[in-house]
């Protein structure tokens, strides 16, 4: 007989043992069925879809779910740490029908003005540009000097800010993760003043960014609406985008078989980002959902308004068989397919670019400190402590020095002689921090 919810402790998605292993833990709630009763933080409940197809059914059929969490939030305490990535914002990622469609087209016509090549030059230069920073060191952490930090340098160009505003846009944000409540409420008036800017800036003079086309987008977006939806796509971007960046870049330096990719081997950075897609996803459980009615789901009871999370990566590894020297516990699904953009109405509208990113990011990585290795094994990484988000704390390495006055080419060539200067983010935090929509007002 299957093990019923009264019969055990809840089993938490959160903390130190579901970080060490998660796919043990999605083991165990697979034995519940379909769908299983986790805590996301302590005291706040959620149900868990952990079947590959029943993720499916449930993200494409929005009659019966909806994405607007304001009724569920109520049930929780105002400063639950879950609330920055499931509290109720006007923007397309808790809305639903006409609401979600004209800002979804809003957004995703931006970003289709976004020219590939135009998108890959900004990425070599300001990968260039962070790489120059600490190739002299001989060691870094790819997490708090590069992976976090890059997505951030690029956004603050895609929506139409100099390069010197982008350390104001780095600093604002690791205030915000920052555990101590003072720094945090600093750094989210930062990044208040910050996008303030912004607007005020292209609001006098348009230019060729992502902020003026939505501010000339046919959808008419009010002002506050506009302020939403950056603020949704800085956060929704950069917490998967480094983790992506930050999940590949593990695997390649402590994996023989991409290992030897940097010098002609068979494996390349492509095959690195699509391993994490499919058996490490970035966002691990999120496509927070709730029952317009009660509803009898894969074979369970949900209720009306209840708290339904997807797991992207316990879905993936439903056909899986565990992966060769991957350390944690890896999974590689039988199939090609993978739910890391999510699906249906919400799946992620920048596939495209998410990858263009992540892969050039890694590319200029290898390509400049060819001997690149880590400092730890694998297994001794330390991942980021909440349920959303597969996240390194930090990924240490080193590699031979570079210098700017050694013969040939070297990452200084291109990088910015600006101001710019972020200091590295510290990811010190231990749960998820990341911040899917939180308001600048
Ligand atoms: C590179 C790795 C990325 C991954 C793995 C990823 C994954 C996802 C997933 C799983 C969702 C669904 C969330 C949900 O429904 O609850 C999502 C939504 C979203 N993503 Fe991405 N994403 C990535 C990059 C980006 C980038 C670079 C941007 C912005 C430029 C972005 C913008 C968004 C937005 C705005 C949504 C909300 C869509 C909606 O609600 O209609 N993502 N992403």
């Amino acid at each position: 007989m299957l093990p019923q919810p009264w019969q055990h402790d809840v089993i938490a998605l959160h903390g130190p043992e579901f970080a060490k292993d998660p796919h043990a833990v999605y083991a165990r709630l697979r034995e519940y069925g379909a769908l299983a009763p986790v805590e996301i933080s302590p005291g706040v409940g959620a149900m868990l879809v952990t079947d590959y197809r029943a993720a499916l059914d449930l993200l494409n059929d929005p009659v019966t779910w909806s994405k607007d969490s304001r009724e569920w939030q109520k049930t929780v305490p105002g400063d639950s740490p879950v609330l920055p990535m499931l509290g109720w914002r006007p923007n397309m990622l808790f809305n639903d029908g006409e609401t979600h469609s004209r800002y979804r087209r809003a957004i995703v016509d931006s970003l289709d003005m976004v020219e590939p090549h135009e998108l890959r030059s900004t990425v070599v230069q300001l990968a260039d540009t962070l790489i120059a920073r600490f190739a002299a060191d001989g060691t870094v952490d790819l997490i708090g000097q590069y992976a976090r930090v890059l997505p951030l340098l690029i956004f603050n160009r895609l929506f139409g800010m100099p390069d010197s505003y982008s350390d104001r846009l780095v600093n604002s944000l690791a205030m915000m993760m920052e555990s101590d409540p003072t720094h945090a409420a600093e750094g989210n008036a930062a990044f208040e003043s910050y996008i303030g800017e912004l607007i005020g800036s292209k609001k006098q003079q348009r230019g060729h960014d992502l902020t003026s086309w939505l501010m000339d987008h046919p959808s008419g977006l009010a002002d506050e609406e506009i302020v939403h939806q950056i603020v949704l796509t800085m956060g929704a971007g950069h917490e998967p985008t480094t983790n992506l960046i930050g999940n590949a870049l593990a695997r390649m330096l402590s994996d023989d078989r991409y290992y030897s990719t940097l010098s002609g081997g068979a494996l390349t950075p492509r095959d690195a980002i699509h391993d994490v897609l499919q058996n490490e996803p970035p966002m691990s459980n999120y496509s927070a959902h709730y029952p317009r009615r009660d509803v009898f789901f894969h074979g369970t009871w949900v209720r009306t308004g209840q708290l339904v999370l997807v797991s992207y990566a316990a879905a993936n590894a439903q056909f899986g068989r565990q992966l060769p020297g991957t350390g944690g516990g890896a999974y590689a699904s039988g199939g090609g397919s993978h739910l890391a953009w999510s699906a249906g109405p919400h799946s992620c509208p920048a596939k495209q670019p998410g990858l263009l990113i992540a892969m050039t990011a890694i590319e200029r990585l290898t390509a400049w400190l060819s001997d690149i290795e880590l400092t730890v094994t694998h297994d001794q990484l330390a991942w980021r402590q909440g349920p959303f988000h597969r996240a390194l704390t930090e990924l240490p390495a080193r590699f031979t020095p570079l210098t700017p006055e050694q013969a040939g080419a070297t990452p200084w060539d291109n990088s910015l002689s600006s101001s710019i200067r972020p200091e590295g983010i510290s990811t010190a935090r231990t749960t998820d921090s990341a911040n899917w929509g939180r308001p600048t007002s």
